[in-house]
C-alpha cells in the first residue's frame, strides 16, 4: 500500500513542534543525559566508556556479549535468562518492526492493545495482517478485559500485542491480568509480544504490590517476546539501542533472519555506551535518578490537575513517563488539536493532542498526552504558562467537533 494511504499520527506532530517548543512537556523520555552525566552516575567513573583506539568494525552482529549479558541479568530474577536469547536493535521501534517483519504476514490475525503507540498496530496492518483492537477502558482505569480478548480470538490469530507500562495512560497491566492473558495465549498457542519500553519506571507502584507487573518473560510461557530500549527509562534516546528478548530460540532465530535484512549490527559505539549504562556499576544510580525524577514531576503535574478539576480529569498514572488527561468545558470535551495548537502558538508549551495522535480523529476527543519526566524546571515553567492560559485563553478553545483546529 502506498505511504499516503496511511495516516501517520504522532511523529509528524512531534517533528513539527519539538525543536522550537520552549516547554516540551510532551516528551516520553526521562530527561536525557550526556556521556559526562553517565560517567558521573557510575560508581566506577575511572572505567572508559569507549576506547578511541578500538577499530570500528561492525562489531558482534547480534549485539556485544557484554550488553546482552547485562540485559539477560535484568530478565533473570525468577529464572536464568540467556544472553543468546537477546537481539540488539536500533531502538525499540526497530525491535518492534523486526518482530512484525519476521513473524507477521498476510493471512494472520493480530490483536493489539488500544490506544497505544501507533506502530504496534499499524505495521502489522501494513504487512497485510488483520488487526483487532483490544481496548483499554478509560472508565476502568485503562484496564483490559480478558473476556473481551477471548471474544476477539479467531482461528488465524497469531499474536497478541500489549504495551506495559502503557503509553499514553501510564497504567500498568496488573499481574493477575497478565496471568490470565498467558492462560488464554497458551490455550490457543498464540505469541504474546509486550512492548516494555517504559519498564522499569514504576513511580507509583511498589514491587511488593500484588498488581505489580513482572516482565512478560517471567511468567513461564515460552512464546512471549519483550522489547525495550535505552531511550525512555535510561535517558539515552540518542544512542538508538533497543532489544528483542524471548525465551523461545525459534522466535529469536526468526527475528534474527528478519534483522539480517535490515540491520547487520548496531553502532559499536552505541552498543558500548548501552553496556556501560546497564552495568551494575551504573544502572542502579541511573534508575534511581529517573524514578525519583518521575515521582517528583508527577506530584507537580498532579497539583496542576487537582487545581484545574473544573477543566480536566485523569486516571493518575502508575508507571512510565506519560499521562493522558481529558480537558473539557462545561462537561463537553474540548477540541484537543485546537487546544494543543493554541497552547503551542501562544505559550510555546508543547503537548500531544490525543484524538489526533492516538485515536485517528475518532476516539479520545479532549485528551491530551503529557510527557512529564522532562527536566523539573521545564515542567514547572511549562505548567505555569499553562495556568495563565487556563485563566485567560481556555474559554476560547473550541469544543470537540467544532471548527478551530
Ligand atoms: C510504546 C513505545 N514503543 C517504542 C517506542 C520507540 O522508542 P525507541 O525506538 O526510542 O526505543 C516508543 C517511543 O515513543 C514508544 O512509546
Amino acid at each position: 500500500m502506498p505511504f499516503e494511504d496511511y495516516n501517520i499520527l504522532l511523529p509528524p506532530w512531534m517533528d513539527t513542534h519539538e525543536t522550537h517548543a520552549k516547554y516540551n512537556i510532551a516528551e516520553t523520555c526521562v530527561a536525557s543525559i550526556s556521556l559526562d552525566d553517565l560517567r558521573g552516575l557510575s560508581e566506577d567513573s575511572s572505567s572508559e566508556i569507549w576506547s578511541s583506539s578500538t577499530k570500528l568494525t561492525y562489531g558482534t552482529i547480534r549485539g556485544s556479549e557484554k550488553l546482552r549479558t547485562n540485559l539477560a541479568d535484568r530478565y533473570s530474577a525468577k529464572k536464568p535468562f540467556q544472553a543468546h536469547n537477546i537481539l540488539i536493535t536500533p531502538g525499540a521501534i526497530s525491535a518492534n518492526m523486526t518482530i512484525f517483519y519476521g513473524l507477521i504476514g498476510k493471512g494472520d490475525h493480530v490483536i493489539c492493545h488500544y490506544p497505544t503507540y501507533q506502530q504496534l498496530y499499524e505495521i502489522p496492518k501494513r504487512l497485510g495482517a488483520e488487526v483487532d483492537y483490544w481496548r483499554a477502558d478509560e472508565m476502568k482505569k485503562w484496564q483490559l478485559d480478558i473476556e473481551e480478548l477471548k471474544g476477539l480470538i479467531r482461528p488465524n490469530t497469531k499474536m497478541i500485542i500489549i504495551n506495559n507500562p502503557h503509553n499514553p495512560s501510564g497504567a500498568v497491566i496488573p499481574k493477575a491480568t497478565l496471568d490470565s492473558l498467558i492462560e488464554v495465549a497458551e490455550e490457543h498457542d498464540l505469541i504474546i509480544m509486550a512492548d516494555e519500553v517504559y519498564r522499569p519506571i514504576f513511580h507509583s507502584i511498589s514491587p511488593g504490590s500484588p498488581d505489580f507487573p513482572p516482565s512478560i518473560l517471567s511468567l513461564g510461557y515460552a512464546k512471549t517476546i519483550a522489547t525495550g530500549s535505552l531511550s525512555k527509562a535510561y535517558s539515552l534516546a540518542g544512542i538508538r539501542v533497543g532489544w528483542i528478548a524471548s525465551r523461545s530460540s525459534e522466535i529469536i532465530e526468526a527475528c534474527a533472519q528478519a534483522r539480517d535484512y535490515t540491520t547487520i549490527s548496531v553502532s559499536q559505539l552505541d552498543d558500548q555506551i548501552a553496556a556501560y549504562a546497564l552495568d551494575n556499576n551504573c544502572i542502579h544510580s541511573l534508575l534511581s535518578r529517573n524514578i525519583q525524577l518521575a515521582k517528583r514531576n508527577l506530584e507537580i503535574l498532579d497539583s496542576f490537575v487537582e487545581s484545574h478539576r473544573w477543566a480536566c480529569e485523569w486516571v493518575k498514572p502508575v508507571a512510565g513517563t506519560t499521562a493522558f488527561v481529558k480537558f473539557s468545558n462545561m462537561g463537553a470535551p474540548v477540541n484537543d488539536v485546537a487546544f494543543c495548537g493554541k497552547l503551542m502558538e501562544e505559550t510555546s508549551v508543547m503537548l500531544v493532542p490525543g484524538s489526533r495522535c492516538f485515536g485517528e480523529g475518532k476516539d479520545f476527543k479532549g485528551f491530551v498526552r503529557f510527557g512529564f519526566c522532562c527536566e523539573t524546571e521545564v515542567l514547572e515553567e511549562g505548567l505555569e504558562k499553562m495556568r495563565l492560559y487556563m485563566k485567560k485563553g481556555y474559554r476560547t478553545v473550541p469544543l470537540a467537533d467544532e471548527e478551530g483546529a
